[in-house]
């Protein structure tokens, strides 16, 4: 077991892009490459946390030392969510996506003539929602990310509130920034108390110092 102030402690870290399917060869994704959250489950660990990291289809390898589980849609990451509780902490960095498609077809989609097909979505499961108000089981505390184009902190501070988690770590990812799919991120921490700027960092310098925010948390 490790050591470190986070030595004993299981977090669970959400990761990646989901991939909802269209039939069995074709899907619908977005652009997350993972970075952000397999930064944060690099850092956890390296504090001497027991890291289960819940990831999509991702760009870049997973942290090494950590519990690995793999899945593909929104509904298979809430289930390995699910069997991963209960954790002391859970970071919700995933690109769930919102939609599915509503009768995905279990036989690959046929050109046809004059005909394209129509594809009709459904909500998917909001994860960290779900987590976030659970009765029982529920981690101590709840990270969720908000990855906003305007009006950032306005915005996270509500949706912390709608979705019943602890903290917010608020990003602006408008095109201008460079962030998605970039190594740096800006951040702003909104909690309970408040908001907290953090200067324009890396995304290994922004999960070091979650993952110390976390192990304060937790002490
Ligand atoms: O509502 P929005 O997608 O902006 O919320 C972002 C936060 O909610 C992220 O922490 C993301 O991982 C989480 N989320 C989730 N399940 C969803 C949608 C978002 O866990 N279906």
């Amino acid at each position: 077991l490790g050591n470190g102030p986070l030595a004993g402690k299981r977090v669970l870290v959400t990761s990646g892009p989901t991939h909802e399917p269209i039939d069995p060869v074709r899907y619908i994704a977005n652009r997350s490459s993972g970075a952000q959250g397999t930064a944060i489950a690099r850092a956890l660990s390296g504090l001497g946390a027991e890291v289960i990291f819940v990831t999509g289809p991702a760009d870049v390898p997973p942290p090494e030392g950590v519990e690995v589980v793999r899945v593909g849609s929104a509904r298979e990451m809430l289930t390995a969510v699910e069997a991963a509780l209960p954790t002391d902490a859970a970071i919700f960095a995933a690109a769930v996506a919102d939609w599915r498609v509503k009768s995905a077809s279990d036989k690959k989609l046929k050109k046809t003539k004059g005909g394209m097909p129509a594809l009709e979505f459904e909500e998917n499961p909001d994860i960290l929602a779900t987590v976030s108000k659970l009765a029982e089981g529920r981690p101590g505390l709840v990270v969720g990310f908000a990855a906003e184009t305007d009006e950032v902190i306005e915005n996270a501070t509500s949706k912390r509130q709608r979705k019943g988690c602890d903290w917010i770590l608020a990003n602006d990812v408008s095109p201008a920034t460079g962030i998605m799919g970039g190594q740096e991120n800006a951040v702003t921490l909104i909690t309970a108390e408040g908001a907290e700027e953090w200067p324009r960092m890396t995304k290994a310098q922004v999960a070091d110092r979650l993952a110390q925010k976390v192990a304060d948390a937790l002490e």
